[in-house]
Formats: C-alpha cells, structure tokens, sequence
C-alpha cells in the first residue's frame, strides 16, 4: 500500500512580510516541524564571511554551501531556536541586516541553491512541516499540500523591521531600512534562479494592518478548513 507523503505548509514571500512570526506559530499550533530557510543562506553568507571569502566569488560560496555544518538547536523549553554554524552559535549574528544582505547576495548563486537543496527537502518529516522562505512552494516542495504567499507593503515590513531592531537597541533608521528592503525585494525577485514569486497554487494574504492573531487564523483556515 502506498505511504500518505508527510504533509507540508510552505510559507512564502518577501522579507518583513511576517513569514518567520507566522510560521512559527502556526507549526507551534500544529505540532509541526518548522524550516527556517533563510537561516540556511544567513549561515553560509556568515561561515563565507568568517572564512574571508570572496562573496562575489560563486565557486568558493557553492563549496562553502556544500561543507558548512549547520544545525538547529531546540530548546525543550519552547526557547528560541539556535543556529549553530561550524561549531558555533552564530543565532545573534545571523539576525543582523549585514547578514541578510550577505545571505540575499550569494541565494542567486545555482550551486549555492543545489547545495541546499537535499538539506531543505530532509526536513520533511511526520507529523507535517511548515517550510518558510521564498521558493518552499515553487522549488523545494512543489508538490505541498498547503500553501501560502505573505505580502505587505514596503513601507509596512520596513516599520516591522524598524520596531523589531530598535528593541533590540540597534541604531538604525526607517528610511535606509525602507532603501535596504527594497533593494533586497529587487535581488530576490530578479534572479534567474528560484526567483521571489507566488507559487500558482499558493494563497496569497496581504498581511498589511492584520494583527499576527488574524494572519495566523487565515494561515491555519488552509490547512484545516472550516
Ligand atoms: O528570510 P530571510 O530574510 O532570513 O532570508 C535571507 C535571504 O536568503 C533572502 O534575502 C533571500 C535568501 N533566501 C532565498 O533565496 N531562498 C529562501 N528559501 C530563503 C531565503
């Protein structure tokens, strides 16, 4: 008799959207295993970066893609989750914008994507995985049962953003987070390979103004409709 394949809710969409809040709740209520995507390339951006690579360089960052060890640590507690990258937890550094940028500059490289490829799709596991980033839907796992597009608007992520760095006591400010973000949206949306779009059969949720609780129902209604 053929196995039922391990059901999955890919999570989609642009940086700031809300993705990683949203996913981790909704694998929370679930009982599902959570895939960080973007964790993935920050950690071969920050492993390039601690080895001195050359960013620019796409050889040397598809064989750092393919021989970094990264490894998620999940607390029992229900903590935050931490990155240990090569040995080290590098959780704080992977958060910062440097590393997204770094992250969003080496994701356009193929042999960087290929070398993640078998990671992502090993994250399927049972119960059921949520899987956040930008191409969970379109790529990594095209045939998911459920999924998801997050949207909102520049100017909306780039206060999130905002919000979120100046609890963290970081000095930044909304305009450049706004310039940053969209020249980010930019990179991801015109690569050639994996490029940011909704998958054909994702649902798309404009999440600009919707309080987390609202965006969390609407997320969960696709998996357990009413
Ligand atoms: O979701 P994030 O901000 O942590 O992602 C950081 C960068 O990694 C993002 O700008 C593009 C890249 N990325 C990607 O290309 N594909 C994914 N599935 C996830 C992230």
């Amino acid at each position: 008799m053929p196995t039922k394949p391990v059901p999955v809710l890919t999570i989609d969409g642009p940086s700031g959207s809300g993705k990683g809040t949203i996913s981790q709740l909704v694998a929370d209520q679930l009982g599902w295993h959570l895939l960080d995507s973007g964790a993935l390339y920050r950690a071969v951006g920050y492993a390039a970066g601690a080895a001195g690579l050359d960013l620019s360089d796409e050889e040397a960052m598809a064989r750092c893609a393919q021989t970094t060890k990264i490894r998620f640590s999940v607390p029992g507690d229900g903590g935050e989750t931490r990155v240990i990258v090569n040995g080290h937890d590098a959780t704080d550094e992977l958060r910062t914008e440097t590393a997204g940028a770094a992250a969003s500059a080496i994701a356009a490289f193929p042999g960087v994507r290929s070398a993640l490829f078998d990671k992502q799709k090993g994250f399927r596991k049972a119960p059921g995985l949520v899987a956040d980033g930008r191409d969970m839907g379109t790529v990594i796992f095209p045939d998911a049962g459920h999924k998801v597009f997050l949207t909102a608007s520049a100017e909306e992520r780039a206060r999130r953003r905002y919000k979120q760095l100046k609890d963290k006591g970081l000095n930044v400010t909304l305009a450049a987070l706004l310039r940053e973000i969209q020249a980010r949206d930019e990179r991801d949306a015109s690569r050639t390979v994996a490029p940011l779009r909704p998958a054909v059969d994702a649902l798309t949720i404009d999440t600009t103004g919707i309080p987390v609780a609202g965006v969390v129902a609407a997320v969960l209604s696709v998996v357990r409709p009413a």
